[in-house]
């Protein structure tokens, strides 16, 4: 009896000799089986997180100096993987475009807080549906009624800016509710008055969640914004009839309200915050100003509003918006990618399912593709025959299958408006050149600091 208990108990410590000494073998191999990016070694929990501050755009450039472009840091408990230049940030997100479409799970639990729509989703048949509907939609309203939306809202927005009788003033309330209004008349079919109280609901908590969710009398067969073209595409994707049970119904309403709700910021955030650049930088830049307000009087005159059929003529008026993107991108950083297989970028393994960062700031001031980055200068998108012309640099909507659906609406946006202020303000700086810092933290927009500036009528 004594000999069998003392044979399990060689046993079991022979197995548990083997069992920890293959399992340290096979840790360590595993481990070392991936070549990781290097980086910065952070403090426990927190990691790097203490080092990103309101610019981590700018930090991850610093560290890429004594990293090298493609490095990993963690984030908190995360290993995130920065990828900072032209090369890096193609290398993933076009070469290896259909790997890096997805969304980090760490990210995609966004949804629950933020809205379920296209960008927290991961790229499966759901998203790619969503996409090409909102495209098509898209098209739709810009063929239907953008241009008229957008001069009419032009019209509201020069009044209330001439009605601060040169003063000086922080007008980036009113750009705001500007852009607003024209993805509320897409989205929702109208625009509010600015003095609204919903309106200041919605501008306070950057939501339309509560206030616009469209909860009955959708017309399947006759749809009058996104919103209801929205529910009746998921009525008919899941194939519930307006007989379906209160259940079904609730639940198809309420994704759609979700997506909504994300739509709403990604389209509105982004597309202000662009037109704010636009402006600081014409401020700082006078003589480009100057430059700008001659193109719009040689093509429209002083009185004509422009049309989208006038892009073509106004280059100069284009490449100083573009110009103003390349210098502060407004997501400096693309919303976090994730990889569905294990791949090589700039020569590093970058494990399935990493948590990775693009630097679209970085590849603006890619020095390999740009002539004196830091330098403030539209003329580097004019062609030797005077057109604008495109950089393969420029990655302000990102690049690959999640570029930007709303570009084209952007820049619409973005060339009108900015042409209508132009053609009948004169606009100073009221301070000093503080305005031309920026402050992103967390939020990824990339936002200028508080400035105020003076508004003054060309006669
Ligand atoms: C100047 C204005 C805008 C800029 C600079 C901009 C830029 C971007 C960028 C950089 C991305 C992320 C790409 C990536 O994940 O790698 C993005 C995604 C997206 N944008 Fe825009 N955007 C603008 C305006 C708009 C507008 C007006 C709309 C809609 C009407 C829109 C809808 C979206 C959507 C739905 C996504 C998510 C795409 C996806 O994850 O598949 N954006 N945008």
């Amino acid at each position: 009896m004594t000999n069998v208990a003392t044979d399990y108990t060689w046993t079991a410590a022979f197995t548990a000799v083997f069992v920890m000494v293959f399992g340290v073998y096979w840790f360590s191999r595993s481990k070392k089986q991936y070549n990781l990016p290097p980086g910065p070694k952070g403090w426990p929990f927190v990691g790097m997180l203490y080092k990103l501050g309101d610019t981590p755009h700018i930090q991850f450039m610093e560290m890429a100096k004594k990293f090298g472009n493609v490095f990993s840091m963690k984030v908190g408990t995360q290993r995130v993987i920065v990828l900072n230049g032209y090369k890096a940030v193609t290398e993933a997100l076009v070469d290896n475009n259909s790997i890096f479409s997805e969304r980090p799970d760490a990210w995609t639990l966004k949804r629950v807080k933020d809205g379920d729509g296209i960008v927290s989703r991961n790229a499966d048949h759901v998203w790619k549906e969503r996409r090409t509907f909102m495209g098509t939609q898209l098209r739709d309203f810009t063929k239907r009624s953008l241009e008229a939306t957008i001069h009419e809202e032009a019209e509201m927005l020069c009044e209330a800016l001439g009605a601060t009788n040169c003063k000086p003033v922080d007008c980036s309330h009113l750009l705001r509710y500007a852009i607003i209004n024209v993805i509320g008349i897409f989205i929702f079919g109208e625009r509010w008055e600015y003095s609204d109280t919903a309106f200041k609901k919605i501008l306070e908590e950057n939501d339309v969640k509560q206030t616009r969710a469209r909860e009955d009398n959708v017309d399947l067969n006759d749809p009058r914004d996104y919103t209801e073209a929205l529910v009746g595409e998921q009525f008919r994707n899941h194939g519930v009839r307006q007989s379906s049970t209160f259940k079904e119904l609730k639940n198809v309403k309420e994704t759609a309200t979700s997506s909504v709700s994300e739509l709403f910021r990604t389209a509105t955030d982004p597309t202000y915050t662009a037109l704010r650049w636009a402006l600081v930088y014409s401020v700082k830049h006078p003589e480009i100003q100057e430059k700008i307000h001659n193109e719009i009087v040689d093509v429209i005159g002083t009185s004509r509003r422009a049309t989208i059929n006038d892009y073509d003529s106004m280059p100069f008026t284009q490449a100083a918006i573009m110009e103003a993107m390349r210098m502060v991108a407004p997501l400096s950083l693309a919303p976090p990618h994730s990889n569905t297989k294990d791949c090589k970028i700039g020569g590093y393994d970058i494990p399935k399912d990493s948590y990775v960062l693009p630097n679209f700031h970085s590849v603006h001031m890619d020095p390999e593709f740009w002539e004196n980055p830091e330098k403030y200068d539209p003329s580097r998108f004019i062609g030797p025959d005077g057109k604008l012309r495109n950089k393969v640099a420029f990655m302000a909507f990102g690049r690959g299958h999640r570029k930007c659906p709303g570009e084209n609406i952007a820049r619409c946006q973005l060339f009108l408006f900015f042409t209508s202020f132009i053609q009948r303000f004169r606009f100073e700086l009221a301070e000093d050149a503080a305005a031309l810092k920026s402050k992103t933290g967390m939020s990824l927009i990339n936002k200028p600091a508080d400035h105020k500036i003076r508004c003054i009528p060309r006669t």
